[in-house]
Formats: structure tokens, sequence, C-alpha cells
């Protein structure tokens, strides 16, 4: 289904090393440390098959693809020093093996490099966008922090969060991808930014939930860490609203302490499963699916539309 998009997906790769480049040594090989890290490339894709539905047979998309990365790459370097968090994509975290100093400003030159990138090609419309998603999701970090250790987190708030945070981002890799389109008109790359954000908010919400119930192995990340940093998400805020006193103590023991023993985890992911904690999580995630799949029918049907439709199912069943 992604063929017609492989070998722009392989220029992204390339893209993203050749613009690592810089006379300070330090920049390069930690950008290729990350780079060989792998990682999905799933907002890429999304990009890139946005742009071919909408007709677009130039060859930016995958100048702009890379800086959709960069900017994500960014985001996950500095969340990780915010997280404590070790492991990603199966290896030490940048911040573990360089310090957080380095990290930072690597950080920073990606977001900036990023911004330049978007510039070589003059179009203040796909950069003023590109700012508006990157602020929200640093808005989204700064309001999640703010509510670091609040158990009582509203569903509302939550999706505030995660909206800001991920969805934000899938929603302008999907419309830029139509923008760049010969003749995409606003209702479409509207419909574009629905179908994004309805599928960020699935990814962040499947993402929560495999912190549950996925394997580090597979994920490539530390699982069971959320709420012990005093995050809450959808299964717990269900848990809270729907299990007992008994429950409700042992949430917010585990928040304010901030570590659980091997027997309250066990305790905790007992009741999440008596009060189908994780089936709920993930049946709003699946609606969310469906939102997404259903923005894109203001387009022709095609090929490229079947896969960008498929692409949501991807988010609701992955398991890294
Ligand atoms: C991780 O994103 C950060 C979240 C928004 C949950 P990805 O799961 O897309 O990370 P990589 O790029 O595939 O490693
Ligand atoms: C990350 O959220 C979202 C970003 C915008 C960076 P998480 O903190 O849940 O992502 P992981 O689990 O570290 O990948
Ligand atoms: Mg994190
Ligand atoms: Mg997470």
């Amino acid at each position: 289904m992604f063929e017609p998009i492989r070998e722009d997906l392989e220029k992204v790769e390339r893209e993203f090393v050749r613009h690592l480049e810089s006379q300070v040594a330090l920049i390069p090989t930690i950008g290729y440390y990350i780079q060989q890290g792998g990682g999905k490339r799933i907002r890429p894709a999304v990009l890139l098959m946005a742009a071919r539905m909408s007709g677009y047979t130039g060859e930016h998309g995958a100048l702009y693809a890379s800086v959709i990365e960069f900017i994500h790459t960014a985001t996950l370097v500095h969340d990780d020093i915010i997280d404590k968090s070790d492991l990603r994509r199966g290896r030490q975290a940048v911040h573990s093996r360089w310090g957080n100093d380095v990290t930072v400003l690597l950080g920073d030159f990606l977001y900036i490099k990023s911004m330049s990138m978007a510039l070589t090609r003059d179009s203040l419309d796909f950069i003023r966008l590109l700012c508006e998603v990157t602020l929200r999701m640093i808005e989204g970090e700064l309001y999640q922090l703010t509510k670091n250790g609040v158990v009582d987190l509203s569903e509302d708030e939550h999706f505030e969060i995660i909206r800001r945070k991920t969805a934000y981002l899938f929603a302008g890799s999907a419309r830029i991808g139509g923008m760049l389109g010969p003749g995409t008109n606003v209702e479409q790359e509207d419909a574009l930014w629905d179908y994004g954000l309805n599928m960020g908010m699935a990814f962040q919400l499947v993402d929560d939930l495999l912190d549950f119930t996925g394997e580090e192995n597979a994920l490539g990340k530390p699982v069971g860490g959320d709420l012990r940093e005093g995050k809450m998400t959808l299964p717990v805020i269900h848990l809270l609203h729907r299990g007992d006193a008994r429950a409700d103590l042992l949430i917010r023991k585990i928040v304010n302490e901030r570590t659980a023993t091997m027997e309250e985890w066990r305790e905790l992911r007992a009741q999440l499963a008596q009060h189908r904690c994780i089936d709920h999580a993930q049946r709003v995630a699946s609606d969310f699916v469906e939102r997404a799949k259903s923005a894109l029918c203001v387009f022709p049907a095609s090929a490229e539309r079947d896969a960008l439709m498929f692409l949501p199912d991807y988010v609701l069943s992955r398991d890294r």
C-alpha cells in the first residue's frame, strides 16, 4: 500500500542526514545515532501519502516530510529529559548517552533547523502552519507539566493535553500534504486536518494504553512509567470514575509516592482489567479512528486514499 511513497521515504532518510551537516561534529554524530535508531516515520508517511492523494507529483514532499520528522525528533529528545526516560527506540536515549546540556541544545538545533529547511522553499503558508502546530505541541507539553500529579484531571483536560502535544503535528502533516497538491480546495485541506487530528488523538491514546499493556522490547521504550511520573492517562482516569475506594486509594498512592511495588502494580492492572478500562480507552481511540477515516470522504476514491484509510487502523492495532 505504501509502495507509491517508498522512494520518497528513502529520500526522507537521506534528507534527514544531509541537513545534520555541521562543522560541530557532535551534531551529525548524535543526529546519525537518532536516525539509525529507526522510528516508524508515520508523520512523514501521512504527509507524503496525503500529497499523493492530492495529485502532487513534484519532488518537495521529502523535504517537508523531513521537516516534520526533525520537529518530531526534537520533541522526543526533549521529552525524554522531562520524563526522565532512558530508553528510546530500543537504545539509550540521547540525554542518557550525551547528557542533558548537549541534548537540550541538540533539540534546539533540530527545531530551528526544521524551520530553516522549510524556508528554503520560500512558502510562508507552510512555515506559518509548522510554527502553529509546533507551538501548540510545546504548549501541550507545558500544560501537561502543570497538571502533573493532578489525580483528578478531567477527561476534557486530558484530551486537551494530547490534542496539543500530539494530534496537531499529525494534523499539520496531513494538511501540508494537501497544500502541496495543485488543486486542493479549502474543504479538502480542512478534511486532511481533521483526518490528522483525529488519527493523532487515537495515536496518543494507544501510546498511553501501551504503557500498561505493551512490551518494552517491541516498543523500544520503558513501559509502566506514565502513572509513576504523575501522568494521568485515560485508562486510569476511567478507573478513578468506575472503580471503588480501593482503586482510588491505590492510584493516589502511586501518584503521590511516584513509585509502585510489584504487588501494587499487579493490583492496578487487575483493577484496570476488572473495570474494562483498557477496553474503554481502546473504544475511545477507535471512535477517533472512525472520525479520521470519514474525514477523507471528500476525496474521490483512489489507491492513495485507501492507504490513508488504512493508517488509522494500523495506529489502533500497533504494538510498537
Ligand atoms: C512517540 O512517537 C511520541 C508520541 C507522540 C507518543 P512515535 O511513536 O511516532 O515515535 P517513533 O518516531 O516511531 O519512535
Ligand atoms: C510524548 O508523549 C508526546 C510528545 C509530544 C513528545 P509521551 O511522553 O507519552 O511519549 P513517549 O511515551 O515518551 O514516547
Ligand atoms: Mg515521554
Ligand atoms: Mg507515552
